[in-house]
Formats: C-alpha cells, structure tokens, sequence
C-alpha cells in the first residue's frame, strides 16, 4: 500500500428514504454490526492520517458508531460536492491524497482502494481518480465519460443525453483527489442541474479545465453494490457471507453446507472445528480448535472450547462457556452458564444461570428455574452430579459433587456432596384399580 499521505472522507448524511427506516441508513447491520463499521474497518487498513465522517443532523449514532473518527455534520443535504465541502475546516491544510467513500457502499475492498491510491501516485499524477464500474444493470448510475487520455467527465444520469446513458462505465462514488486542489474545485461546483444539487462529480471536468489529469480504475460490481432499500441490504449481506465463509474454510474449518451457515463479522474459529448444515453465529461467539457443530444450532455471546461437542439443534446464549471436551445436545439451552470439561447436557434442557461443574450428568429434561418473578439466582452443580431426568432444581441451589439428584425431583434445597437428593411423590401401586374403574363406566354405557 502507499505510504504517501492520505485522508478519508465518508459520506453518511443521507437517512436513505427507501430504506423506510428511523434509522439512518448506514446503521443498518450487515453480519451483525452498522454497515458503516465494515467501511469504517476498511479505511482504518488504509491508515489513514485523518478520517471524517459527514452526517446529517441528530445522527449522534452514527458518530458513535465511526468513533475515533471525526464526523461533521450537513444540516442541509445540497449534495455530494456541498457534503465533501463540510469536512474542510476538520482537515485544515492537509495536502496529501484525499479519498471520498459513501457510507452506503459498504463492500469495498482494501486491495481496490490500494489500486486507486497507486494510480494517484503513479506517474501521471492525475489531480482525480475515480472508482468506474460495469453493472449488469446500468441504471441511473452516473456515468464515466472516457478519452484517449484518461477521465474527461462524469455525467449524472438525469443530465445526460442518449448517447452518454448507453456509455457501459458508471461511477461508483469512489474518489481519491489531490488535497492541494480539491478545495478550489469543490468551491467552483455549481448546481445548475437537473436536481439542483452540487455535484461532487463536477470536479472531473473542473480539474480538466484547469488542465490537469484525471484518471480511472476499474472495480468489481459485487463490491461496489450500493445500499439503498432493504432487498439491497439482503444482497450485500449475501456478499458479506460469502466472505466469511471463505475466510473461515481458508482459515481451517470444515463448513459441510457453506450456504447455510450464517457467520458474523467478528465469529472466531479455531482449526479443524467441523459445522454441520443450518448454524446461526451472532456475535461474540469464539470456538476453540476441534470443536464439532452439528447442524441447527443457534449460538450467540458464547465461547465454546477445545474438544466439546455441540447440537443438534441447541442453542447457546449470552455467558455460555462450553469448557473442554464438554456435550451439549438436542433441544438444550444454555445461558449465562459455565458448563466444566466433560459435562454433559444432552437433551431438552434449560441451564441458565449456573455452573455445572466437570464431568456432571445432566438428564434430559433438566432445568434450572433461575427466576421468581423478581430476581435471577444461581445454580451450582458440582464436579460428577448426576441430575435425574426431568428434575427441576429451584436456585439458589446447589447440588453437591458427585451427588445425584433422583428423576422428576424438584429441588428447592441444597444436597450434599456425594448424597442423594429426591423430592417427588411417592410411588402407591392399587391393584386392580384400573381394571375396576373400567369396568364400572362400561356398566353405565350398557344400562
Ligand atoms: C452518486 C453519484 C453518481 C454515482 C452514484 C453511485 C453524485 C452527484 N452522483 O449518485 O454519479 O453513480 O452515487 O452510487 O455524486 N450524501 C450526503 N450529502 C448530500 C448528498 C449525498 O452525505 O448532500 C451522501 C449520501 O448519504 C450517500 C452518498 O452521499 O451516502 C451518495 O448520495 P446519493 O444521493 O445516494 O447519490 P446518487 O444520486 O446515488
Ligand atoms: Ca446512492
């Protein structure tokens, strides 16, 4: 990557109308985290001497979300030469390259943005370099107008002729500028347009004017796809899960269905973890080396170790620690809970709140009535328990090591180490019973 001087621009101060949203558009997640923190990342590989951020008014989210960076705020939206404008006094004198994103393009790559800052510094100096495209479905992009020597324009949809709407290059909003112009081109920028707007497209023929040379690049337009509605959220993620997963199978983990595993921007995975079909990460989930996903699984704010084995169909929720070599199954849940090496909860249960120490048992069905109504509280199950099936354990609780708890047991008070516990009603066997009740309705119906 270059290391001649650079600056970014970011502009976010549009709410995005068609996202029919109350929030700003650049909020919207895309694998679990606001689109413009994917940008945001991007830049910050760049490393960047400054970076600001143009919002629109009332969108202190959005400065908290690109925070470190400075945003400044368009209170009124005049267009994309009038947002680039609003950073000047944020960048003072800066001279070096200055690149401009959009907040709602979030799919850039670093390798493309490296390529434009290398054309900039390259030889011919162009005073703009701008980010073309070849969409499958040009629309109402603007449009690149291309000579012999490099850029001579860029013509916005609604301004241009016939023939400049079949040109095949769009302008992807992309550009990196030369610092020491780009205030005096910004000032020229008319709006005597079809929108009435201040283009920052306009820059191009200003900087043609004033003889320099303008240049472009060429991106991919999966990466370059904008984000305008919510069927265009839905693409982008497709794009960003495409990543993903190619990252994690490069990274070591076997995905068995890629397509349907569903990853977030900051899931770790150790080597050789093995995930099944179907598996849901949200964020903050780590999953240490050797671990096996079976598919169906739902995990979110979860760390799971070395060795265990997970699903199907189980769900791990905030403050889960699965610890080395422990099984979690079908139909469990698990929250805020610390499951040690070696246990075991392998089917149809709740364990929230609680500890089940090392190598416990814990039946099907179990669960850890962790709320009154009122207050949360804790259940500690120590090292080799064994919880009988459908045994509910009312917390605060705490069930000895090695004690078991007998099936159906609801348990209200703690249990020794090494003792057992049983709380259910006792077992009464009437003989005959059944055989005389049956007997006596049918004497009824016969009568
Ligand atoms: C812009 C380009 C067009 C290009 C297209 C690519 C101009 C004049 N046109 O058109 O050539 O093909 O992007 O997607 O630049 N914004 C502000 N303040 C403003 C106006 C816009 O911050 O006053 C921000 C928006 O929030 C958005 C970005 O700038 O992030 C682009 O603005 P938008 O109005 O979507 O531009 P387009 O009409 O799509
Ligand atoms: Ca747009």
């Amino acid at each position: 990557m270059s290391t001649a001087k650079l600056a970014v621009i970011v502009l976010a101060a549009g709410m995005g109308t068609r996202m029919k949203s109350n929030h700003p558009k650049v909020m919207h997640p895309l694998a679990g985290r606001p689109m413009i923190r994917h940008l945001m990342q991007t830049v910050a590989a760049l490393a960047p001497e400054r970076v600001v951020v143009v919002v629109g008014p009332g969108m202190d989210v959005v400065a908290q979300a690109v925070a470190p960076a400075a945003t400044v705020v368009q209170t009124e939206r005049l267009g994309t030469g009038h947002a680039v404008l609003q950073a000047k006094a944020a960048l003072g004198d800066f001279d070096g390259t200055v690149l401009v994103l959009y907040g709602d393009t979030p799919l850039l790559t670093g390798e493309t943005l490296g390529r434009m800052l290398e054309n900039r510094n390259g030889p011919r100096n162009p005073a703009v370099v701008v980010l073309g495209f070849r969409p499958v479905d040009a629309g109402e992009y603007g449009r690149l107008v291309v000579g012999g020597e490099g850029l001579k324009a860029i013509v916005e949809w609604k301004d241009a002729t016939d023939e400049q709407r079949s040109y095949p290059l769009c302008n992807s909003g992309v550009m990196a500028l030369d610092g020491k112009r780009l205030w005096s081109l910004l000032e020229r920028i008319g709006n005597d347009n079809a929108k009435n707007e201040y283009y920052l497209t306009d820059v191009v023929a200003l900087a043609r004017g004033d003889g320099a040379c303008c240049s472009y690049v060429q991106g991919e337009a999966e990466e370059l796809l904008g984000v305008n509605s919510r069927a265009e959220l839905a693409l982008a993620e497709a794009v960003v899960q495409r990543r993903l997963r190619a990252e994690a199978m490069a990274g070591g983990a076997t995905l068995t269905a890629p397509d349907t595993v569903w990853l977030c921007w900051d899931t770790e995975l150790g080597q050789d973890v093995v995930i099944g079909p179907h598996v849901v990460f949200g964020p903050g989930v780590s999953v240490g080396d050797t671990v096996t996903i079976k598919g169906f699984c739902h995990f979110e704010g979860c760390r799971i170790e070395k060795g265990a084995e997970i699903g199907p169909f189980a769900r791990l929720r905030p403050g889960a620690m699965i610890d080395e070599g422990a099984h979690i199954g079908n139909f469990v849940e698990i929250k805020k809970a610390t499951i040690e090496k070696g246990a075991k909860v392998n089917h149809l249960s709740y364990i929230g709140d609680a500890r089940v120490g090392a190598k416990a048992n814990i039946g099907a069905g179990t669960i850890t009535c962790n709320y009154d109504g009122f207050d949360k509280s804790f259940t500690d199950i120590g090292a080799g328990a064994f919880i009988g099936s459908n045994s509910s354990l009312v917390a605060p609780v705490s069930i000895g090591a090695g004690a078991i708890v007998g099936a159906g047991s609801t348990i209200t008070q703690n249990v020794e180490d090494d003792a057992l516990g049983l709380a259910r009603g006792r077992f009464e066997q009437k003989s005959g019973w059944a055989k005389r009740f049956r007997d006596l309705k049918n004497s009824r119906k016969n009568k």
